[in-house]
């Protein structure tokens, strides 16, 4: 077994399986305690008083779960996957590519002991404290190192797609990972930020929604771009697209931060910028996702029986309507009535839902199988019921979040002829109450669909065995 580790003519799938796996025992636990929120939002007394059950602490405990722990894994697993097929060459540097497995999930425990006991650096998706922050850089330098090693030491002259959006993530988030946390400690759990002030906010948003920009999608796009093309075997529709979808995607994202801090004290002209690099976002997103859709032109007919294929379509169907929202509610008077209510939460989970979370499941239907030398999964007709079990879930969530958000803003917003305001404040809590039990319904089908892949994920990997998959002789191949 040592022998095969080190043996160069076979891929490293190890680190690969790891992964995978935790990407589904992670998606289980984040979800669950998404599940857990989404139910003290409507029954609040569901913390049972317990500092550590509170919403305030479970809340960054559910986001840094399911982005960090469940999409990052899963990023992990396709990242390491992709970059040795499409190289065909062994990870580079095989023990720092163990030590990112091993690191990372040391990151995801402190976070789940740290963030429930109250420590926080209080910056959304970036709340762990430095010692933390500082071991997740080591990692992340770690995976920039075996992955862009694997590149440089690759067998085939072209660097594939996925290749690009997968290093423009890792690179990507190095940066905004390194410059957001940046802060002066004052004790082991305790720092302050090394910004001030509105700068600060305009830092910390830059990093926000670049973390969605490389952490949510580019990522992602990577995956997307080497499993659609394999599960519906077929080539990219378009490959000359997906290099100006690249190019395009990452230079836009990094302007768009400020849609954040609309009338806020950020100077104005600054917030019309990043509404009009929003605006202008659209144009990339939508070109990404019809290359993808239209790579199954030609073999629609396998949408049909196929649910890993749907999954993956069906993915970039939710990233489509998500970059379509975004870049509308970026615009000001639209952001106007949106920020602050729940349509940002619907919003949110059509893209993490519908887009992170089925492009996820898709491509790990794929992996697994694969990984413990199986054909397919144990159970596809558990695949199928958990495609429809999500699906329906998403849209009773997002649903739920739109009417409930545009309820609130425009509750918030409406004054009686003398000037006052018609609602209170409560009363607009009182009329969500039912889409927050909807809600939590739509959760529920979500996370049961991810509870039965577990189950499928587990009996596939018993039915297995771990065997050595041989690198193809690229040269006699070429010859
Ligand atoms: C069973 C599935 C899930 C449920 C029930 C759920 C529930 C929730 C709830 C109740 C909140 C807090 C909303 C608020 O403060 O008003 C939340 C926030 C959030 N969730 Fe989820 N979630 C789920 C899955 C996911 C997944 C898979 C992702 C990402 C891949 C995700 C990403 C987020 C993010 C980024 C926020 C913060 C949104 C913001 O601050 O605007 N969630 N979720
Ligand atoms: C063209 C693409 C997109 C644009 C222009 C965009 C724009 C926006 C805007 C304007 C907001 C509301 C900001 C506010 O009022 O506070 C927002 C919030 C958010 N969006 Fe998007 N969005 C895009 C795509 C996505 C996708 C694909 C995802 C997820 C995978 C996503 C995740 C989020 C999250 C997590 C937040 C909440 C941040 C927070 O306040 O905590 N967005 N986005």
């Amino acid at each position: 077994m040592t022998i095969l580790k080190q043996d160069a003519t076979v891929y490293n799938d190890t680190v690969v399986r790891q992964f995978a796996i935790m990407t589904v025992v992670w998606g289980v636990v984040g979800m669950l305690v998404g599940v857990i929120i989404a139910a003290q939002l409507a029954w609040p007394e569901l913390n049972f008083g317990i500092p550590w059950l509170s919403y305030g602490r479970l809340r960054p405990l559910h986001t840094n779960a399911v982005i960090f722990a469940f999409g990052g894994c899963g990023l992990f697993a396709s990242a390491y996957y992709v970059v040795q097929r499409t190289s065909q060459v062994r990870l580079f540097a095989g023990p720092l590519a163990s030590f990112t497995f091993w690191g990372w999930q040391l990151v995801i425990v402190l976070a789940a002991i740290t963030l429930p006991l109250g420590y926080t650096s209080g910056k959304e998706y970036a709340e762990l404290e430095w010692p933390i922050d500082i071991l997740i850089a080591l990692v992340w330098v770690a995976f920039a190192v075996v992955f862009f090693g694997t590149v440089g030491t690759r067998k085939v002259r072209h660097i594939y797609v996925a290749n690009w959006f997968f290093g423009a993530f890792i690179i990507a988030v190095a940066l905004l990972h390194i410059v957001n946390s940046a802060a002066i400690p004052a004790g082991l759990l305790k720092s302050y930020s090394a910004y001030a002030g509105v700068q600060d906010a305009m830092i910390q948003w830059w990093y926000g929604h670049n973390a969605v920009g490389f952490f949510l999608t580019a990522g992602f796009l990577g995956m997307m771009y080497y499993f659609i093309p394999k599960q519906a075997e077929r080539p990219v529709y378009s490959y000359r697209l997906s290099i100006v979808h690249f190019w395009a995607l990452i230079f836009t994202y990094m302007w768009a931060g400020p849609h954040h801090l609309h009338y806020t004290a950020l100077p104005d002209w600054t917030q019309s910028v990043g509404m009009l690099f929003s605006l202008i976002l659209l144009a990339p997103s939508w070109g990404g996702m019809i290359n993808g859709i239209m790579t199954l032109s030609g073999a629609w007919h396998k949408l049909r029986d196929d649910p890993i294929l749907r999954f993956l379509i069906v993915s970039l169907s939710f990233y489509g309507m998500s970059t379509f929202e975004g870049p509308m509610m970026s615009i000001k008077t639209v952001n106007a009535l949106s920020h602050y209510t729940d349509w940002t939460i619907g919003h949110v989970h059509s893209g993490a839902l519908g887009w992170v979370g089925l492009v996820t499941m898709g491509s790990m239907y794929y992996l697994i199988p694969r990984l413990f030398g199986q054909k397919q999964m144990f159970s596809v007709k558990a695949i199928e019921v958990h495609f429809w079990v999500s699906t329906i879930g998403i849209v009773i969530y997002i649903a739920a979040m739109w009417i409930a958000g545009v309820m609130q803003g425009l509750m918030w917003r409406s004054v009686d002829a003398d000037g006052t305001l018609t609602y209170t404040f409560v009363e607009s809590v009182k009329a969500t109450y039912p889409f927050y039990v909807l809600r939590l319904f739509g959760g529920l089908l979500y996370l049961a669909g991810m509870v039965l892949m577990l189950w499928n994920v587990v009996k596939t990997a018993l039915a297995g065995r771990v065997e050595p998959v041989r690198i193809p002789n690229v040269a006699a191949a070429h010859a």
